[in-house]
């Protein structure tokens, strides 16, 4: 018999409060923008009782692990099998769940040859049900949509978001409106949010014009914005983090490293890692670093240019459109996880992803562009001997391969670069462009002796 998973709660339901993370200023509501009532800046989610009576560490870890054996949906859930580190329910009913979470740990013994490193592993988020990390902070604040009483939900989005979004309320039984950039976003991604029922639109402009227009919107109409503005989206997200320390057995990784768009991520993790490591889940941190593409490096400007003090927007452009992003709202969180757990930020350039993403490939694990910054920001930080070759890293992949097929054929097709003959040539010995044949046997057993012997 699998053992009881209704123990007494380990950590009291419900308590949880607002907090500013500039002023410091705690509510016990949030305002529809999820702005400070005071002084406009972003709320985190905090716990008040962990101070007085925090949860025992042990006593979590096994509560967690008896979890997997047991059959309700909150515990087949790899997000709300975490539910005593996450703003509570009061039943399993309320919960929308499509059993996100529970990604794969994977080696990555080639892409560690390559970059001389002894060791890499890939966290890959791209395993979620809408294939990418967004599912597991939207299971939470989907739930807190509904059980406001909302009837509609809202985001602005490169893509995944309104995927992610898109299903969850539908789900729950919520209409949902998506506003992407026209012409910016992957058709896959655009594709789910159609399946899954949104009302979508493109709008003339680009990410940062859609979550500015929706800042305003979710003031004048009835309708719960699930951007990474949302606490409770990055309450979820920080399950990645607790899941990802129990499949190493609790032994803390020197780095991981993640993809920096919007900077909700990176904030989620760090926030997981603090609380985690205050808890006594973990006895010290690992460094958090965040990888960024060139063409939409706000937070490596904002660090290096204004010492992490103001932010310097960008006016984004990279063929990793998950995180054109120039204008990054979560960016003020994500400094301050960095500086906490002394990670690094670096930005590489388009050739660098590709190529990372190919090499990825290479080793039977698709990811979109933005997800690839990590394996190419991880070649950087070795060369500058921040991350070191006999260190445990883990980069967490955010989006499935299959998220934007359009990269990975303009690839391998020689069209990603076109024009850029040097380029070209660097990337040739990765790219397996299709061959179109004759059907014939000859023509067939050809390739394969040509291919044998490249
Ligand atoms: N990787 C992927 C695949 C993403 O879709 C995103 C963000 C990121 C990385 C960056 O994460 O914003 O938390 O720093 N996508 C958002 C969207 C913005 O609308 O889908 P972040």
């Amino acid at each position: 018999m699998p053992p009881s998973t209704s123990s007494a709660p380990v950590v009291h339901p419900a308590e949880f409060r607002f907090r500013c993370i500039a002023c410091g200023d705690l509510s016990d509501n949030a305002a529809r923008n999820f702005r400070c009532a005071h002084c406009g800046d972003l709320l985190e989610i905090t716990y008040p009782r962990w101070n007085e009576t925090p949860p025992g560490a042990e006593a979590l870890k096994t509560l967690w692990r008896n979890r997997r054996l047991s059959h309700r949906a909150v515990d087949l859930s790899g997000v709300w099998r975490f539910r005593d580190l996450l703003p509570a329910i009061e039943s399993d009913h309320e919960v929308i769940t499509l059993r996100e979470g529970n990604t794969p740990l994977y080696e990555l013994p080639q892409c560690a040859r390559i970059t001389g490193m002894l060791r890499l592993y890939a966290k890959h988020q791209g395993m979620n049900p809408t294939s990418s990390f967004k599912d597991t902070g939207m299971t939470v604040a989907a739930t807190y949509a509904r059980r406001a009483g909302f009837r509609w939900v809202a985001c602005a989005s490169t893509g995944n978001t309104s995927a992610s979004m898109a299903a969850y309320a539908a789900r729950g039984g919520m209409r949902s409106l998506v506003l992407v950039p026209e012409g910016k976003i992957s058709w896959s991604k655009l594709s789910q949010a159609l399946d899954y029922a949104a009302v979508t639109c493109q709008l003339r402009t680009d990410f940062d014009g859609c979550l500015q227009l929706l800042q305003e919107l979710v003031l004048r109409a009835p309708v719960y914005q699930l951007n990474s503005i949302n606490p409770f989206r990055l309450e979820g997200q920080k399950t990645l983090a607790l899941e990802l320390l129990e499949q190493l057995d609790w032994q803390v990784p020197d780095h991981i490293i993640v993809p920096g768009g919007n900077l909700g991520n990176s904030s989620a993790i760090g926030k997981a890692l603090l609380e985690m490591s205050e808890l006594g889940l973990i006895r010290r941190l690992p460094k958090l670093s965040v990888i960024q593409a060139e063409g939409a490096n706000a937070l490596v400007r904002t660090l290096r240019e204004a010492d992490g003090k103001r932010l310097v927007s960008v006016q984004a452009e990279t063929r990793a459109t998950a995180i054109r992003i120039g204008n990054p709202a979560s960016w003020k969180k994500a400094a301050h996880v960095l500086e906490a757990t002394g990670g690094a930020c670096e930005q590489v350039s388009e050739v660098e992803i590709a190529q990372a993403k190919a090499e990825i490939g290479a080793e039977g694990i698709g990811c979109e562009p933005a997800s690839a910054v990590t394996l190419a920001g991880l070649k950087k930080l070795l060369q500058q001997e921040f991350v070191k070759p006999d260190e445990t890293v883990v980069l967490v992949l955010t989006g499935n391969l299959l998220k934007d097929p359009d990269f990975t054929i303009d690839f391998h097709r020689g069209d990603l670069f076109k024009g850029d003959e040097s380029t070209s040539a660097a990337l040739n010995r990765l790219r397996r462009p299709p061959i179109v044949l004759d059907a014939t046997l000859d023509a067939v057993i050809r390739t394969l002796e040509q291919a044998e012997k490249s």
